[in-house]
């Protein structure tokens, strides 16, 4: 199926997929879940009505696409496990091992609510063959964001747990709102668009600050910044959702998390447990390809990984060839946003909740290559390779031929140190061009909290971005590119690989993309 046929429902991940189709309290287990190589949004589309607000947001099918745009035939899990073959009668055979306390909440010792919780928690960790649950460290991060609808019977599940006073067991980051009525829909027509679109965002957001997140101005995909702090040791066991998180913490991090379904984070985070399986394990962090960069210069790092994504699917690649990037094999606060930019890539073009850079990521670092799995296989990506993957980037736009109105940067969210080099090329390409203002707005997505450091340590240049129509915003680009009444008349550029493959919003390298900012046409 292309992946413009589709409305997806939520961006970056599975949604607990079975809450969505039973209508009664107790959802579905995740076996059920897992009961199909279907994937979990294609089965949310077919059982629900479609959310007319949903508008034009796209879906990447995350089942295989080679780097010539053809299906490879390799289904993905949206898990991190490559069990694309689990079926509930192997969940319901397999019974992991369960302590005696474990056990008891299971019988209902700590009441009715974490009975259930701990049911669909073991439900999942059986689908995969996990063993036992573990202990979580850290803290969580969820994807659940979108106060929509068709969230109803989620949103009241984790509601009823808040009431009788269920908590995570430490605080946690959520992703970025779907909206942003101060900076963005600041205009009574869109305003109109979004209340009616989540009506249910108030009663998300109560269901969060119950459960142990903090304040809004946290509120990022990007949460192990910095400035919004949620960056566990490595080697710690979380419960995390949102693709590009996921996919950062485990490979950049160390961390040991499994790609969750929205929902599922929260289940885990009240439980203090996940089942041991997939991305959490050696052996499921072993890698399957190697994946050899031999670009003539620096490559273009969303295109590297839409690359991976869509060769590898959801297998574990070992990337060699990118160490120079970063000096000394340190990841830092200026340059983490490469890793972001490719990482995110393959966790949308496929659904890649791991990888390992030669040289550079911690378990790379330790393990070097005895993390490739026996008969594992090679791909190579030097510049005819990438010039082929950009070829197969479509024009989606409404109005092919029009100019573009708007620029999305910073999915997933910017870091201070991408505010600040986008903040002086635009301004300094304005300056040279003599002007005071971009020909488009440029959306700046970051959480509140980088923006205003950028306010406290850069106050001129924050002044001058936003004179020149650079509008800080804390929420979801993807979720307003694919908004209906926005998409329709939008003509969107952008430099995340991620938002190109979940919105019609077209992808241009940066120094294009600064061109078109200032000039309002796309160069021929
Ligand atoms: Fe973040 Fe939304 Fe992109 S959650 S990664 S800005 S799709």
């Amino acid at each position: 199926m292309k992946r413009r046929d589709f409305v997806k429902a939520i961006p970056a991940t599975a949604v607990l997929p079975a809450v969505l189709t039973t209508g009664a309290g107790m959802p579905k287990t995740a076996a059920a879940q897992t009961a199909t190589t279907e994937s979990a949004v294609t089965r949310a589309a077919k059982s629900l009505n479609l959310p007319d607000y949903a508008g034009k947001i796209l879906h990447s099918d995350m089942d295989g696409l080679g780097p010539d745009g053809k299906p490879t035939g390799q289904k993905a899990t949206f898990t991190g496990a490559s069990k694309a073959d689990a079926k509930a009668e192997k969940a319901a055979q397999h019974q992991m091992t369960l302590t005696q306390e474990e056990q008891d909440i299971l019988d209902g010792k700590d009441g009715e609510e974490k009975a259930k919780l701990m049911k669909i928690l073991v439900a999942y960790g059986n689908a995969f063959g996990a063993e036992e649950l573990v202990d979580l460290g850290g803290a969580p991060h969820s994807n659940l964001f979108v106060g929509a609808q068709y969230m109803k019977s989620l949103i009241q599940m984790l509601d009823e747990c808040a009431k009788v006073g269920l908590k995570s067991y430490a605080p946690y980051t959520v992703n970025p709102r779907p909206y942003d009525v101060y900076n963005v829909q600041n205009n009574p027509k869109d305003m109109t668009l979004v209340y009616e679109g989540y009506p249910l965002q108030r009663d998300l957001d109560y269901v969060h600050v119950r459960l142990g997140a903090p304040d809004l101005n946290y509120r990022s995909c990007a949460c192990y910044l910095d400035e919004v702090g949620n960056a566990p040791e490595p080697g710690t066991y979380v419960a995390w959702a949102e693709s590009s998180a996921v996919n950062y913490g485990n490979s950049v991090l160390g961390i040991r998390t499994n790609r969750n379904g929205s929902g599922m984070v929260e289940i885990c985070a009240m439980l203090g447990k996940a089942p041991l399986f997939g991305l959490m394990t050696d052996e499921g962090r072993r890698a399957k390809w190697l994946v050899e960069v031999k670009t003539s210069k620096e490559p273009d790092w969303g295109a590297l990984g839409t690359a991976i994504g869509r060769k590898c699917v959801e297998d574990v690649p070992y990337i060699t060839g990118l160490d120079k990037y970063f000096e000394g094999g340190k990841v830092t606060p200026d340059n983490l946003h490469l890793l972001k930019a490719m990482g995110s890539a393959t966790a949308s073009s496929g659904a890649v909740g791991l990888y390992h850079v030669d040289g550079v990521t911690p378990d790379a670092k330790e393990k070097g290559r005895d993390l490739l799995v026996e008969g594992y296989q090679t791909y190579v990506y030097d510049d005819a390779e990438q010039k082929n993957v950009i070829g197969t980037f479509e024009n989606l736009w409404p109005e092919k031929e029009g100019d573009p109105t708007a620029a999305f940067i910073g999915c997933p969210h910017n870091t201070y140190h991408e505010m600040v080099k986008w903040g002086r090329l635009v301004t300094e390409a304005l300056d040279k061009a003599g002007k005071e203002e971009a020909a488009i707005p440029v959306y700046m997505f970051c959480p509140n909290k980088v923006r205003d450091r950028l306010v406290e340590e850069e106050g001129d240049l924050a002044s001058k971005m936003k004179r020149a129509g650079m509008h800080a915003t804390n929420m979801c680009g993807v979720s307003y590119a694919g908004m209906k009444g926005f998409s329709e008349r939008v003509r969107g550029v952008t430099n995340s690989a991620k938002t190109r493959v979940y919105s019609t919003v077209r992808y241009f390298p940066d120094e294009i993309l600064v061109k078109i900012v200032v000039t309002g046409k796309v160069p021929s």
